[in-house]
């Protein structure tokens, strides 16, 4: 089966909307550092991106997680696999996530992070599926909200492959 990729969302359609929420950003922390605590592998390319686009200072952290399998998994169990370097007390962090779709992940890793004492916590993602929550999380920037399809690109992978596409696009298949 081929694969093609349909463009959602242009390239110069999600740049100018992370220059749009990095400027938003860069106001609303006036006179303070942010730093910003990426989710790899797909939060990556937006955070490089948002952070070119904030004019206050700006510290950066990456770190890594995976769900558990099983029943486990429903739960929205995450397992750490690469930790944080450093210690979140009493910054202003704002974890950047390529995507929100059931928010499992992001309620698990939201109220973990939380009780590491940072000053303030708050969630930025490129892309938010609200109609796919089973969890409820709150959301302070959203680049853009989705319908309920796959996506890749910006980050974003399908078994690994795609997330170098400079754009959003859904991966569609063809029969011959
Ligand atoms: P959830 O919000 O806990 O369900 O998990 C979100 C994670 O699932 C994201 O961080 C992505 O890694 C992955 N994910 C969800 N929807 C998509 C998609 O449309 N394309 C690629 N990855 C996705
Ligand atoms: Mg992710």
């Amino acid at each position: 089966m081929a694969e093609r990729v349909r463009v959602m969302l242009t390239e110069n359609e999600v740049n100018a909307r992370i220059k749009a929420i990095g400027e938003q950003i860069s106001r609303d922390y006036e006179g303070r550092q942010v730093h910003l605590v990426c989710v790899l592998k797909g939060g990556s390319f937006f955070m490089c991106e948002l952070a070119k686009n904030i004019t206050v200072p700006v510290s950066l952290d990456f770190m890594s997680v995976s769900s558990y399998g099983g029943d486990t998994k429903s739960s929205g169990v995450v397992k750490i696999v690469k930790d944080l370097d450093d210690p979140l007390k009493d910054k202003d962090v704002i974890v950047v996530e390529d995507i929100v779709d059931s928010g499992r992940t992001l309620s698990y890793l939201l109220e973990l992070l939380g009780q590491r004492g940072p000053k303030s916590l708050r969630l930025c993602t490129l892309l938010d599926k609200p109609d796919r929550r089973v969890v409820d999380v709150k959301v302070d920037y959203t680049g853009f909200e989705i319908p309920d399809e796959f996506v890749v690109g910006y980050g974003l992978d399908y078994d690994q492959r795609y997330r170098n596409l400079p754009y959003i696009g859904v991966v569609e298949f063809d029969e011959n």
